[in-house]
């Protein structure tokens, strides 16, 4: 494979959904490429498609038409395994609405995907404990899901995307349920580790103020991405678009 591949690329993606009668086409020929390193922002009002466009690019969900690419290899020539391992190895994924394991506490809830990938116990429980601790739960890893808040959970639920150490994070509003100040911080961290260890990053975010400090910034409007490399379309202050 090519060094030079971007990291993720869609090409074309059309993704429609029927109700009833009607076809409701959410993503209407997506154009977007990230590099190697890229942290890019996924702005858009409520219902323009930013979820599904990540899921798409998370391999978990069929574009109807067009291409994914990751690292260079066309997704939909893949099997079942390699889509299972890339998801496991290459991709980490922080949900809108957060899915830990309800059994497990904080630090098993991050060791697992590093246990399942193979590691030893101390190797995962070691980077487990780091990663919670950089996102400010270093008191928190003996509590279950039930037992945390719901920033608390987030902040987990981004440990555990971080847990493999992927090469492409997806993150739907990973900061969504935070407060603005606890927010800003785990925003700030999650930036950090991301910038640190090399990683490219697609997070979709309502966050303006988030969204600047990003590299660049996209825009899905009317089922498109605008992208915001060069210069601003939407003004700032357009409080009720976002
Ligand atoms: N499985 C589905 N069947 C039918 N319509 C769907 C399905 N999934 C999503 N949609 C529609 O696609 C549109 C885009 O939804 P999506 O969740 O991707 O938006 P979003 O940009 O993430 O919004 P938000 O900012 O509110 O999270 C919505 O209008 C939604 O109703
Ligand atoms: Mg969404």
């Amino acid at each position: 494979m090519s060094k030079k591949a971007p990291v993720l690329e869609l090409k074309k993606v059309i993704k429609s959904f029927k109700q009833g009668t009607q076809k409701l086409e959410v993503l209407r020929g997506v154009d977007l490429d990230i590099q190697a390193g890229e942290v890019v922002a996924l702005l858009g009002p409520s219902g323009s498609g930013k979820s599904t466009m990540l899921q798409i690019a998370g391999l978990l969900d069929q574009p109807t038409k067009g291409e994914i690419y990751l690292n260079g290899q066309k997704c939909s020539k893949l099997n079942d395994a390699l889509r299972t391992s890339l998801r496991r190895d290459y991709l980490g994924f922080v949900y809108q609405y957060h899915n830990l394991l309800s059994d497990f506490d904080a630090l098993e809830n991050v060791m697992l995907p590093q246990l399942i990938q193979g590691k030893k116990r101390k190797v995962a429980e070691e980077r487990a404990k780091w990663l919670l601790s950089r996102l400010g739960l270093e008191k928190r890893l003996k509590h279950r899901p039930a037992t945390m808040s719901g920033g608390e959970q987030q902040r987990v639920a981004i440990a555990r995307a971080l847990a493999n150490a992927p090469k492409l994070l997806l993150a739907d509003e990973p900061t969504g349920n935070l407060d603005p100040k606890t927010s800003d911080i785990v925003f700030a961290e999650l930036v950090n580790i991301v910038k640190e260890t090399g990683l490219s990053a697609l997070i979709a975010t309502h966050n303006f103020d988030l969204a600047e400090k990003m590299d660049r910034k996209v825009t899905l409007l009317d089922g498109k991405i605008i992208d915001m490399r060069a210069s601003a379309f939407i003004p700032r202050d357009s409080e009720n678009f976002y």
